[in-house]
């Protein structure tokens, strides 16, 4: 039988090892056993793609060279998790949006607001954001003056959030005004995000392992929700340490709720609100 007809074979504990490992080494996620069998999947079709059948041979091909980043750089599309809507968690981008509006109101706006989205899928994050902003500048008769930075590991997500292009039940999932104002529809039923907005929005392929390697700009807000529980302990707790210099006087950070327990910082306090896990500045 030919190998695409065949099912995948079985990956051994010692190849469930390596290829976690690796995982783990490279985009710092854990993978638990029960999620062996999501792995072997999304491998095995793959190789299958490239004609391979042995998972070592594969394995080898991944970690050779520049060729291997390459090929790195297309599986790792495949074994992250990418789900995410507009205004996924709203008591979060309430709490970004009360931030800025109780900072506008207080004349504390010195210059641009700006913000990351760190791990931001294909979009839907950072745009929600952009359009929090937004009302906030308008509410108060502002000329808006704001950036976004949005990263993520996944090229084939930022290809998605760069084109602005969603289909019609994600954006009809959002408050119809937000789809009146920002979105066109296509021919084919799809929504295209305008152009204003999305120029605001600075797409960047990066892993947020590299963060000490990143350039150190300081931010308003960093929003960071559903990546960091793919992470071991330490390594939330590290990344959190390396927001923390990453932020304006007075900044905040945003992540998920339950996302990281246990952390402490000298500089920094966690802010009492209601479904929402944020820390500022003490
Ligand atoms: C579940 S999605 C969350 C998207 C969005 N933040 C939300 O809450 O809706 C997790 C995202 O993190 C990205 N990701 C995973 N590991 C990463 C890493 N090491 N560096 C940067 N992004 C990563 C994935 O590609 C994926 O797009």
């Amino acid at each position: 039988m030919i190998w695409s007809l065949q099912a995948a074979p079985d990956l051994t504990d010692q190849q469930f090892d390596q290829w976690s490992k690796l995982l783990e080494e490279r985009a710092g996620i854990c993978l638990s056993d029960q999620q062996r069998v999501f792995l072997q999947t999304q491998v095995s079709m793959r190789m299958r793609e490239l004609g391979h059948s042995d998972y070592s041979q594969y394995y080898n091909r991944v970690i050779d060279g520049v060729n291997g980043l390459m090929e790195w750089s297309v599986l790792i599309d495949r074994l992250v998790v990418k789900e995410t809507s507009f205004f996924r968690h709203k008591p979060s981008i309430d709490f970004v949006r009360n931030y800025l509006q109780e900072k506008i109101n207080n004349n504390d706006v010195n210059g641009s607001f700006d913000v990351w989205s760190v791990g931001c899928s294909s979009g839907e994050e950072p745009y929600s954001l952009g359009m929090t902003l937004n009302d906030c500048y308008e509410f108060a008769r502002r000329e808006p003056y704001y950036g976004i930075i949005a990263s993520d590991i996944s090229r084939a997500a930022l290809t998605i959030a760069k084109t602005g292009v969603y289909p019609q039940r994600k954006v009809e999932m959002m408050e119809p005004h937000y789809r009146q104002r920002y979105f066109s529809q296509l021919e084919n039923g799809r929504y295209q995000l305008g152009g204003a907005l999305k120029e605001r929005v600075c797409f960047n392929h990066a892993n947020v392992l590299n963060i000490s390697e990143m350039p150190t700009i300081k931010l308003d807000v960093i929003f960071c929700q559903n990546l960091l529980i793919y992470f071991r302990r330490w390594l939330r707790h590290e990344i959190m340490n390396a927001f923390v210099e990453r932020l304006k006087p007075g900044g905040i950070i945003v992540i998920g709720l339950g996302e990281v327990v246990d952390w402490v910082h000298r500089d920094i306090t966690r802010v009492a609100v209601d479904e929402v896990q944020a820390y500022t500045h003490k």
